[in-house]
């Protein structure tokens, strides 16, 4: 544990910069009061969620996509038919900047999945990807 988080960490060091420490400090806030809850529901390694948030390491796995389903059901990015509300996108995109919210409203409203954790995941990955493209 300690040191497959090490590993990441030095891993996202050389390879990736990580993401803004404001950007996941405000997704932690927009996630916490449903953590765990959802790593319950879904049984994800807690420790892949939190290698997603700080190093953006979105592996394949499929209880990791279904977290991100109970997340994204619970503060209403997605309903249960899949539909996407493209205000929550905004105001969950972890910035105020309103360009940057429109750009991933742009890159991240048509993204698909065959079910809903892996349209969570896909959505979630792509506006995580699109905010650290945009925010220095
Ligand atoms: C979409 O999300 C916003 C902000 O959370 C909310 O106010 C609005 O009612 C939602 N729209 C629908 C159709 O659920
Ligand atoms: C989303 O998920 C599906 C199924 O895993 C995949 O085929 C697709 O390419 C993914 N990406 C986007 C952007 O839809």
């Amino acid at each position: 544990m300690c040191c497959t988080s090490f590993l990441g960490a030095l891993l996202s060091f050389f390879i990736i910069a990580p993401i803004s420490h404001s950007v996941i400090t405000n997704y932690k806030s927009i996630i916490e009061d449903f953590t765990s809850t959802c790593i319950t529901e879904s049984n994800v390694e807690p420790t892949m969620v939190h290698d997603m948030i700080h190093n953006g390491n979105y592996v394949s796995n499929r209880a990791l996509q279904c977290y991100l389903r109970c997340m994204y059901l619970k503060i209403g990015l997605l309903d249960e038919k899949g539909v996407i509300n493209e205000t929550a996108v905004k105001e969950n995109a972890g910035v105020t900047d309103e360009r940057i919210r429109e750009h991933v409203v742009q890159s991240c409203r048509n993204v698909k999945g065959r079910d809903l954790c892996e349209k969570a995941y896909n959505l979630s990955k792509c506006t995580y990807y699109t905010v650290k493209s945009w925010h220095p």
